[in-house]
């Protein structure tokens, strides 16, 4: 194994997982010295009754939540960052806690930045390393399992009246706590469950095959590997199954945690193109690209490929391949996963079935092509690259 010569890990978050998760939340409240949570999620966690159970944990334990916020859209719009750190400071609170997906967790952390900073501009903050100091104490409790976001330094918000996403940087921003609890993923539909799954399952591959790989963000996404191709495929097919939902939080947290540290690669950087410029889900658009963009990969990846090939199968069934053929085994692995999760809940396998205009091609290119996530990709990417892999995925 390759050490580079520098390389930073960081991951502060406390994990909280296994049945009754939640009900843990009071008392990592008082440990953060806090009584006066707000808690944000949105309409459709709330119609399912996840943000009741949240509540109900803090029956008995002496703390209250001041107030709920169950208006968060999806992408994390700004106006709205605004409207809830303003609610946060009328209401007196002194932390938050986030119950949903990317969405509601990314807003819980630019409200966070507003509220601790005292500003009211969040654009002061956008980019990398401008959020300085301790924030307020926060709470992250996924109900999806795949953004990741409660293991990230990250948060993506969205500008609606420029229609651009932006990306907020700093370790600042990382949870003090993140609750994996498999009542609150339980409920989430077959075809969600596989995008937000297959969203992890590139987190953990690009982590483990990108420029900026280190040892230990490698352990975290070699583990995720493992738990979701054991898991995935099961939890699609039964979401009541708890066991797999946790496993599969899990997986989600680690795949985070791994790229939360060593980065994303070209799947995630022509895939928020598609995302922002077609209005494909992030996990759609994840799922249908990795094989073509893991394709244009394949002769620098070759060894980090071979070797996700041994996470995702067992020793005896890739023991007597070269590193070559692991490698190809791996892509043709996540290909055959694509067309079994397509025939279980319908996932897209084509960018034309997602809703992509091949008229959008070309905004694609121009966004993908400057996205940082472009840097650490193994191979080498120009705009020409990108346009074949969205003629090969369409
Ligand atoms: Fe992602």
């Amino acid at each position: 194994m390759r050490i580079p010569d520098y390389f930073e890990f960081h991951n502060s978050v406390k994990l909280l997982s296994g049945f009754k998760a939640i009900s843990h939340i009071p008392f990592e409240l008082k440990n953060l010295n806090s009584e006066r949570p707000l808690i944000l999620t949105d309409q459709t966690i709330k119609k399912l009754g996840l943000a009741d159970k949240v509540l109900n944990a803090f029956d008995g334990s002496g703390i209250v939540p001041v107030a709920i916020f169950d208006d968060i859209p999806a992408d994390a719009p700004l106006n709205k960052i605004n409207e809830v750190a303003k609610f946060y400071r009328d209401n007196n609170c002194d932390s938050l806690i986030a119950v949903g997906g990317g969405s509601v967790i990314d807003s819980a952390k630019g409200v966070n930045i507003l509220v601790s900073s005292d500003s009211d501009n969040l654009m002061d903050f956008v980019g990398l390393d401008k959020v300085s100091g301790k924030l307020r104490p926060f709470i992250a409790v996924p109900t999806t399992s795949g953004t990741g976001s409660e293991a990230t330094l990250v948060a993506v918000i969205t500008d609606t009246e420029r229609h651009i996403k932006m990306e907020f940087i700093s370790y600042n921003m990382l949870p003090d706590v993140a609750v994996l609890d498999p009542e609150m993923t339980e409920s989430l539909p077959p075809h969600i469950t596989a995008a937000t799954g297959m969203d992890a399952l590139v987190h953990a591959i690009e982590a483990y095959s990108g420029r900026q790989k280190n040892p230990i963000s490698d352990v975290h996404a070699s583990a995720a590997i493992k738990i979701i191709a054991e898991n995935l495929i099961p939890v699609v097919k039964n979401g009541r199954d708890k066991k797999a939902r946790l496993a599969m939080a899990n997986a989600s947290f680690m795949a985070g945690a791994a790229f939360s540290n060593s980065m994303v690669s070209l799947t995630h950087a022509i895939g928020h193109a598609v995302g922002a410029v077609s209005h494909v889900p992030h996990g759609v658009a994840m799922s249908i690209l990795l094989p073509w963009c893991m394709k244009h990969n394949l002769k620098m990846a070759e060894s980090s490929y071979a070797e996700v090939l041994t996470f995702l199968k067992k020793i005896e069934d890739v023991v007597a391949l070269s590193e070559k053929e692991r490698a190809q085994a791996c892509i043709n692995y996540i290909e055959d996963l694509l067309v079994e999760l397509n025939k279980i809940c319908k996932l897209p396998v084509k960018l034309g079935d997602a809703g992509v205009k091949k008229e959008d091609f070309d905004e694609i290119v121009a966004r993908a092509i400057n996205d940082g996530a472009v840097v650490p990709n193994p191979e080498f990417v120009d705009e020409t690259i990108i346009k074949e892999i969205l003629e090969k995925a369409f």
